[in-house]
């Protein structure tokens, strides 16, 4: 068990079931890739350790690009205006993969899914080391899931909680209030 600020965690995906699982999804994606040219677009900041560790594991022609997403005050009347900053580099026509930590209520992935959209590459789909289906209510699935795992607040790897975390190599799963524990 480890504690992070005020809240004690447990762990719950080990650094070997985390590197075998991304060498599969690795497996997955050169495989059905194979003959095409992928750019993988890492979701900054949760997604870099994800990212590292399947871009070495990749065998086909790829390329890597960070980027993150913002939402500003547009000066239309109406809400809020998404961003995508960091993407330098044009995506006309080239196979995407987006490489996530986890999906959880999928909004960001269906931000970044239309964001994408409007400058029309071959494809797009989504790699994700964690994915919380019971949360889930985006118009987008991954298409590829690490691990599938309830509703559960996790970290490690890469996933914070208020930014702390993100350096254990093994994911933790928050531990229930039950006060028998
Ligand atoms: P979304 O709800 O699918 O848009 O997920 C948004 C972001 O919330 C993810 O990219 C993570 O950064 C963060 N997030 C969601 N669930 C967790 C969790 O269990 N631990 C840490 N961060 C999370
Ligand atoms: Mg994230």
């Amino acid at each position: 068990m480890i504690q992070i600020l005020d809240k004690t965690f447990e762990t719950y995906i080990s650094p070997e079931k985390i590197q075998e699982e991304i060498n599969n999804l690795a497996q997955k994606i050169n495989q059905d890739y194979a003959g095409k040219e992928v750019l993988f677009i890492a979701v900054l900041n949760g997604s870099f350790m994800f990212a590292s560790d399947i871009f070495k594991k990749i065998t086909i022609p790829c390329e890597i690009s960070f980027v993150k997403v913002s939402s500003y005050k547009g000066t239309q009347t109406t809400g809020r205006v998404d961003e995508l900053i960091g993407l330098n580099t044009d995506i006309t026509d080239k196979h995407i993969v987006i490489l996530e930590d986890i999906v959880d209520t999928g909004i960001t992935i269906d931000k970044i899914f239309t964001l994408l959209r409007a400058h029309q590459p071959s494809s797009v789909k989504i790699a994700t080391l964690l994915y919380k289906p019971d949360a889930f209510k985006g118009k987008n699935e991954p298409h590829y899931v690490g691990f599938t795992i309830p509703n559960v607040f996790v970290v490690g790897f890469g996933l914070d909680y208020n930014e702390k975390g993100r350096n254990l190599e093994a994911i933790y799963q928050l531990k229930g209030n039950d006060p028998a524990q």
